[in-house]
């Protein structure tokens, strides 16, 4: 027996889909982009972010694409005015309090938050009001730190612990701006899957502990080197400028280049311990 299916409209083709798809899965399963943060296809369904936001069959107000189930003869719409300024409004607010530190980000470059700003966001934030700060390296358990003010409080990590690895180990304490993901014990999430909440996160909020810790360090050595380097080139510098003492600006550029040496070195280590 064959599958019964049904037919729906998204932007202006005519797609077939199963009864009780959502808009969401049919448009991804033929290619076209709907944003989504919270929504995960082995999870529940949070509707919580509203960047999936659609128009349909002219309601008046847009519906979540990843929490509407397609009916027959539906019409819907991903792309127009009002949808795209939908998500203007949502970018906008998630990026509120957010550091917008992609530079230093180790999730750069597979991270929806930046690649949804890149596509469909503002060009620039309509804030004046200073960002609300939240808590940097925040240990959910030995192996995990949280960046708060990266989270977007999707709820993924959450979902996750809730309906696959099933401990219960995490959950969003507080509310509104205070809001934030904590495990059950505080500092205890150490359940055999919790890794892959890593992975699971749409943005780089959670970490492995190791590689914060190795990254950090690369980067001090680096810095130290590049200010020894900085100084003593300036000593240099200096001394030579002062022109009197040949000796000193010998000694000088002596310096100089040891320091140069020094900070090559130490930079090469570095970066190989970043990237390791
Ligand atoms: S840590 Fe990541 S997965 Fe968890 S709620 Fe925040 S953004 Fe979502
Ligand atoms: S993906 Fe639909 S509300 Fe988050």
């Amino acid at each position: 027996m064959s599958t019964p299916t049904l037919k729906v409209t998204i932007d202006r083709r005519e797609i077939e889909a199963r009864p009780g798809e959502t808009v969401l899965q049919v448009a991804r399963r033929n290619g076209i982009d709907i944003p989504h943060f919270c929504y995960h296809d082995k999870l529940s369904i949070a509707g919580s972010c509203r960047i999936c936001l659609v128009k349909v069959n002219n309601l008046p107000k847009l519906q979540p694409a990843c929490n509407l189930a397609v009916a027959p003869n539906m019409v819907v719409e991903t792309g127009v005015e009002q949808v795209q300024k939908a998500r203007e409004d949502v970018l906008q607010f998630i990026l509120l309090n957010h550091p917008v530190d992609c530079g230093i980000c180790d999730k750069a470059g597979e991270c929806k938050l930046q690649d949804y700003q890149h596509k469909y966001g503002p060009a620039e934030s309509i804030s004046r009001d200073p960002k609300h700060h939240k808590r940097k390296l925040h240990d959910l358990g030995p192996r995990i730190t949280l960046d708060n003010e990266r989270c977007i409080l999707c709820s993924r990590c959450v979902r996750f612990t809730r309906e696959i690895s099933r401990s219960n180990a995490l959950g969003i304490v507080e509310r509104g701006n205070h809001s934030y993901v904590e495990a059950q014990t505080p500092g205890e999430f150490n359940d055999a899957y919790s890794d892959n909440v890593i992975d699971i996160c749409p943005v780089g909020a959670l970490l492995p502990i190791a590689v914060v810790a190795t990254v950090a360090q690369s980067q001090l050595i680096l810095w130290t080197s590049l200010s020894s380097l900085a100084f003593l080139a300036g000593l240099g510098a200096l001394s030579a400028y002062a022109g009197g003492a040949r000796m000193w600006a010998g000694a000088g550029r002596v310096a100089f280049w040891g320091a140069a040496a020094m900070a090559v070195t130490a930079g090469a280590g570095a970066l190989f311990g970043a990237v390791a």
